[in-house]
């Protein structure tokens, strides 16, 4: 800490990834807090960087690279939110500098990249903690003490359905592409990976298999007629049909710069590429199953075609079983022999994803301050990246995939 700050105990946080995620969980919340300094933003693209400072409303020191960052500030600690891909190099070279780290999920992209962070974690001695916001979603805390409390017995099965109406704009953007965001199976599934991990308490994942495939956001399957020699998109801003496709993704955010003309002039990057017509290498629906080494077997399904946003969990244990809806926040609590079957209906919260945002973002303040313990490591991320990992090699190569494979 500087010794200015030092004396008010303020901590000077900088966030490398200044888009979406970057500025609304991150930026906005940190801006709020009385004991932290937004002092600095990191981003290869200067006019996406200028237009979320000024999103912010503050002045701050813009940085290109975060070696430059940490070069030239006193920081005490960094949000990493930068594409997926770049996590790894970024979280590095963080804390080479020797700050605390929040790294947003995926931890990395692969196996081997997670490893890389993790040593890179130990050498730096400092807090480093998973983005996993969905362990401060309230359901799914109180559906893990229900389970820490013995409520369903032995647990010996798990499932997660998640349906993501936003989904399907990952097909508009760096996450459709495999180099970048290690697939939907690490991108999007690690997070319910994750969950399964910390329900049970991190036992080995050990066996893989998954099924996935592009079914519905192909060229075959755009929802209207295209009229002959009127091709759609290539964006939604830029495409004939914009006023008739029920699908068009409406960048409402570009009023306030980090996404217009201007910045993409810079890296080309577009975010509402047609999602129909996109190349893609990723899925945009599977099923993925994992077994652990205590036998017990999870599954999670992904689905990005829908109009319904859920996460459903079922967890299942030798004394009873318990459903949850993250839409509806209830949890179905239903006892194998006599019993009665209770509903809970779990308080909202305020904040990004049900009030997880601003809970992870305490969460990391309060540990730097030494007055929480780190409950989201590295190593948890390593292995839910471990189990995408897997899936993507399973529905790739059509077999099932031992997660021994990926630590060779
Ligand atoms: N936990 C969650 O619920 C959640 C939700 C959304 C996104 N995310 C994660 O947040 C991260 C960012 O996603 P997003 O949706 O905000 O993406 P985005 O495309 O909106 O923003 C990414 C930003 O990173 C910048 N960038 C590109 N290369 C960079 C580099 N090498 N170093 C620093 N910045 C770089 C881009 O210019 C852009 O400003 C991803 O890792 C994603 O998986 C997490």
């Amino acid at each position: 800490m500087s010794s200015k700050n030092q004396k008010k105990n303020i901590l000077k946080v900088g966030i490398i990834g200044t888009g979406g995620r970057g500025i609304n969980a991150f930026g906005s919340y940190l801006a709020t807090r009385k004991d932290a300094e937004l002092a600095a933003l990191c981003d290869p693209n200067p006019v996406r960087m200028e237009a979320a400072a000024k999103r912010l409303n503050r002045s701050m020191r813009l940085y290109p690279t975060v070696e430059k960052m940490i070069a030239s500030e006193k920081l005490d600690a960094a949000v990493i939110t930068s594409p997926d891909y770049c996590h790894e190099p970024n979280a590095v070279a963080a804390l080479k500098g020797g700050i605390n780290v929040l790294i947003d999920k995926p931890l990395a992209t692969t196996v081997k990249g997670c490893q890389n962070i993790i040593a890179a974690a130990k050498k730096a001695d400092k807090v480093v903690m998973m983005g996993f916001n969905l362990r401060h979603h309230a359901v799914l805390k109180r559906l893990k003490k229900i389970i820490d409390d013995g409520v369903l017995g032995r647990v010996f099965l798990i499932e997660n359905r998640e349906f993501y109406d936003g989904g399907r704009t990952y097909m508009s953007r760096w996450n459709r592409h495999y180099a970048k965001s290690g697939g939907l199976w690490i991108h999007k599934g690690s997070h319910d990976f994750d969950i399964f991990n910390w329900f049970l308490g991190f036992p080995k994942p050990v066996k893989v298999s998954a099924f996935a495939g592009v079914d519905v956001l192909t060229p075959k399957h755009i929802p209207f007629k295209v009229k002959p020699g009127i091709p759609v998109g290539p964006t939604c801003g830029q495409c004939p049909y914009k006023k008739i496709c029920p699908d068009v993704y409406d960048l409402a955010e570009t009023a306030n710069g980090q996404w217009s003309d201007a910045a993409k002039k810079v890296d080309g990057y577009s975010k509402d590429l047609c999602m129909y017509t996109s190349d893609k290498d990723t899925h945009d629906n599977g099923i993925a199953i994992v077994e652990y080494e205590n036998g017990v077997k999870a599954s999670h399904m992904e689905c990005f075609i829908t109009s319904l946003s859920d996460r459903l969990y079922t967890v299942v244990g030798d004394r009873g079983q318990a459903e949850a809806s993250l839409h509806h926040r209830t949890i179905t609590v239903r006892p194998r022999w006599n019993g009665e079957v209770v509903t809970y209906q779990v308080p909202e919260e305020s904040g990004g994803h049900g009030g997880a945002d601003p809970s992870l973002a305490n969460a990391f303040l309060e540990t730097i301050k030494g007055r929480l313990k780190n409950q989201s490591t590295v190593e948890h991320g390593m292995w839910s990246t471990a189990i995408g990992q897997a899936a993507e090699i399973s529905r790739r190569q059509s077999r099932m995939v031992a997660i021994k494979e990926l630590f060779k």
